[in-house]
């Protein structure tokens, strides 16, 4: 099968559609991340979501729908909780769990009783929802464990051959994916950190939970958490002493490579590749930057960021791709 990037017009909406619509799969661009797109109520398409990532079948989907999309058609009940947080943050970063209807497949929210609501603010992605009609369940469009896709490219150097056609949505300006959020209870649960930070939820709702570590094999409220992810080809480290580990790397034979912030490669002279200026900045670049020096180098040290805010979310995903 040939990928094709198609650019994001009416026509290419309507290519798209078809192809969704005979139970195809589409790399979807979305401010967060790209997703791999299927229609969430054909059993076989989703199927093939987790053939083509090669994902663990214990793992859920996210379904994603625009705003207009009637959200009862998929799930039972919208508390306070949710309708508070989905005023403030949908559309937008955020994904919430609800309970589910059972009218979506039951492939997406592999035997659990709920489903995970998504409504992306990228306006490709809106485009795209609207042109269908469909909620489409998308996981992160990358292989399993790997790290995900924040350009058109990337999705087709990951699933190049795989899937039909990847719209082209331009780089995911935030470039982490969403925070997911339990709002089954009183109480909104973090599953996942992102972009919307706990204390955001937190101003919106009185109060927060959030997960922590999940041990390989334990059951868990969200699945995707316990598994190795995010990780490039190749070892990645973070840094400690800088120039120490850099020569050690090429004394051990790598051809190694740091990645950081601006600040944190002043007066360094060895090879780096610079993530920007702010921790936003080093969200927006974190995937295509790891990607960039997989292709070229074989050692990877990485600065670490304050664990706070929309750090807490970059080293959720950091701390799970070092060794
Ligand atoms: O930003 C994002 O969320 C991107 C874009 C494409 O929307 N999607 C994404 O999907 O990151 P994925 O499949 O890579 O991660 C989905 C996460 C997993 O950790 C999964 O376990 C959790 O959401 N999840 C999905 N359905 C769930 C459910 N019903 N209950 C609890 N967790 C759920
Ligand atoms: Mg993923």
């Amino acid at each position: 099968m040939k990928t094709k990037i198609l650019r994001p017009t009416e026509h290419n909406f309507a290519v798209a559609t078809n192809e969704l619509k005979r139970g195809g799969l589409i790399g979807l661009p979305t401010e967060t991340v790209y997703g791999l797109a299927a229609d969430a109520f054909n059993s076989e398409a989703v199927a093939q979501v987790f053939v083509v990532k090669n994902r663990p079948q214990d793992n859920p989907l996210i379904v994603h729908i625009h705003e207009g999309y009637d959200l009862f058609n998929l799930v039972t009940e919208i508390n306070d909780t949710a309708k508070k947080l989905m005023k403030a943050f949908m559309p937008g970063p955020l994904t919430l769990v609800l309970k589910s209807k059972g009218t979506v497949s039951p492939l997406v929210s592999r035997g659990l009783d709920t489903v995970a609501i998504r409504m992306p603010s990228h306006k490709t992605a809106i485009a795209l929802l609207k042109a269908s009609n469909l909620p489409l369940a998308a996981p992160s469009a990358n292989i399993s464990t790997r790290m995900s896709a924040t350009t058109a490219k990337a999705v087709k150097d990951e699933l190049g051959g795989k899937i039909k056609y990847i719209i082209d949505g331009k780089t995911s300006e935030i470039g982490i994916e969403s925070t997911v959020v339990d709002a089954t209870g009183d109480v909104p649960i973090i599953l996942r950190p992102g972009k919307i930070t706990s204390e955001q939820i937190k101003k919106v709702c009185g109060s927060v939970q959030e997960v922590q570590k999940i041990a390989e094999g334990q059951k868990v409220a969200s699945p995707g958490m316990k598994y190795k992810h995010y990780s490039p080809s190749c070892p990645v480290v973070l840094v400690d002493d800088i120039k120490k580990q850099y020569y050690n790397a090429k004394n051990e034979g790598y051809n190694p490579v740091v990645l950081g912030l601006k600040i944190n490669l002043i007066g360094f002279i060895g090879k780096s590749i610079n993530m920007g200026e702010t921790i936003e900045d080093y969200a927006k670049n974190l995937y295509s930057s790891l990607r960039k020096a997989e292709k070229k180098y074989n050692y990877i040290l990485i600065y670490a960021v304050k664990n706070e805010g929309l750090g807490k979310a970059i080293m959720n995903r950091v701390n799970k791709m070092v060794k």
